[in-house]
């Protein structure tokens, strides 16, 4: 039964890991490798079919020459008709003609003198003019008369020789044939050879990355899926190194993560149980109280106020432990009401020892989760109390202050005080659970939670400023999304 699950598990991973046929890399490779050698040949194969066409016209030209030396020395003109005819014929020529030193001599010709549709200077074409005349002739010639001249080897005089195109084209079309079939071999060959050693050397590494990618996240607690990496120096041996020390990484991390989630787990409950503890013990010493006895009546106080501190931190570790807080649900709130309630509880004044002032703009609404914005603002508050209330001297200012205001689409709160600002180690680990605790009695979480829930609407909790007199912590909060065609609505009425 085993056996059978992990077979299929493997043919499972072979189906993410397999791509749709002649879509993967080396379909492309081995269509683009073909492409390119023929794009290749063709840039060769114009020019060679120009070229061939200027020899094949000048192989004539010599022919015509060597047997115009011998007619030269006997008299031409004596030639009879059908001999004439034969030469023309052998040669495929309806004229053959020599210029000596400026004087043209006409040695054979046909009896009718055709019309001549294009002159070629074998000597004098241009490249660019040769592939011109070549695709002319290829395209739309068969029935024309060119007249061909020019020096043939050595000799000192000029050739002249005019020939119907028809057998031209023929011979050019078939060398055109032969170089196109040889270039589709050349391509098939050079793009089987590309691709095959490409395939070996990049795509079947690459393919085995990616298995090896799809098994490790199916199950990246096995070391059986690191994948191991081969003996090559190149660039996908550099990326088999990486990926395989990235992967043995992971599986210590999550290792430890998971060693730390069976201690939080275990950190939990001990927890949970010594709250309760703790609450009966905090019961019992309420009946202290009761109690006449000058010696006891001078601890209880100071009993009392360590149970208390004792029981709201298991209560906050408590709290943090449990999983996840709710999204939160948005309402309009009155913000300036929020704030008078967070120092209601605080038990501040605005003529208390800490002065309390709420600059909150009575109208200014924001839409955010109540309980959640309630928290935050009480943490941040309950932190610069505490922070203040350290300073011991009376002449020293101490004012919290909060303020908001909406700048377009985000409300920002501002909590500021006087205190002595944040410690170092606050600082240092700020927002970070249980690690942030700079003062007795502190958990360290309430900076934490405060960030989390301000995350949560999508916001940000901001240090700006700390030092001795003043630190300031920025609440932004996006809360109204412009509908975008109620805003364009909104600008075009005006106009
Ligand atoms: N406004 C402030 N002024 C000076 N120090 C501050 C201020 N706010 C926070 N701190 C410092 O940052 C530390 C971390 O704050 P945080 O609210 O996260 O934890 P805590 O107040 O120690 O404990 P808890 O809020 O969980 O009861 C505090 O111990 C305190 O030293
Ligand atoms: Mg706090």
């Amino acid at each position: 039964v085993r056996d059978r699950e992990t077979e299929g598990k493997a043919a499972a991973l072979d189906r993410r890991a397999s791509v749709a046929l002649g879509r993967g890399l080396s379909t492309k490779l081995l269509v683009l490798t073909m492409l390119f050698v023929l794009i290749a040949e063709v840039l060769i194969f114009i020019p060679s079919i120009a070229n061939f066409r200027l020899r094949w016209l000048e192989e004539r030209l010599s022919t015509a020459a060597a047997v115009a030396t011998v007619l030269v020395d006997e008299d031409a003109s004596s030639l009879s008709r059908a001999t004439q005819d034969d030469v023309l014929a052998s040669l495929g020529a309806k004229a053959v003609a020599v210029r000596d030193e400026g004087m043209s001599q006409l040695l054979v010709a046909a009896e009718m003198p055709p019309a001549i549709d294009e002159h070629i200077a074998i000597e004098a074409t241009s490249p660019i003019a040769a592939v011109r005349d070549a695709l002319s002739t290829a395209l739309w010639g068969g029935d024309r008369m060119l007249r061909v001249f020019g020096p043939v080897g050595d000799s000192t005089k000029e050739f002249e020789l005019i020939i119907p195109d028809a057998d031209l084209r023929s011979a050019m079309m078939v060398y055109a044939r032969n170089v196109a079939i040889l270039s589709l071999i050349i391509s098939v060959i050079t793009a089987g050879l590309v691709f095959w050693a490409i395939n070996r050397m990049m795509i079947r590494p690459i393919r085995r990355m990616t298995h090896s990618m799809l098994a490790f996240s199916a199950a990246p607690d096995d070391p059986a899926r690191v994948i191991r990496p081969d003996r090559r120096t190149d660039e996908i041996g550099i990326a088999q190194h990486e990926l395989a020390s990235m992967q043995g990484e992971l599986q210590r991390t999550l290792g430890e993560q998971r060693h730390l989630a069976e201690l939080g787990l275990a950190v939990s409950k001990i927890n949970h149980d010594m709250r309760n503890m703790l609450a009966a013990a905090q019961l019992m010493s309420d009946r202290l109280r009761l109690i006449d006895n000058a010696t006891v009546q001078s601890f209880v106080p100071k009993l009392v106020r360590t149970l208390d501190r004792a029981v709201s931190y298991s209560e906050g570790v408590l709290a943090y432990g449990r999983t996840q807080e709710a999204p939160p649900s948005r309402r309009r709130l009155r913000l300036a009401q929020m704030v008078d309630d967070v120092g209601e509880i605080l038990g501040l004044a605005p003529e208390g020892d800490i002065e309390f002032v709420n600059a909150v703009d009575p109208g200014l609404e924001v839409e955010a989760d109540a309980d959640h914005l309630f928290r935050v603002l009480a943490n941040l508050a309950r932190n610069a109390v505490q922070a203040m209330q350290t300073d011991t001297e009376s002449a020293v200012v101490k004012r919290l202050t909060i303020g908001a205001m909406r700048e377009g689409t985000v409300s920002k709160i501002t909590i500021e005080d006087t205190g002595p600002g944040l410690p170092k180690r606050a600082r240092e680990n700020l927002f970070a659970a249980f690690r942030g605790a700079a003062r007795s009695g502190g958990t360290g979480l309430g900076l934490a939670i405060a960030h989390e829930l301000v995350r949560a609407h999508a916001g940000t909790l901001e240090l700006v400023e700390t030092r001795g007199g003043r630190t300031i912590f920025e609440i932004c909060i996006p809360d109204q999304p412009i509908a975008l065609d109620e805003a364009r609505k909104s600008i075009r009425r005006p106009a």
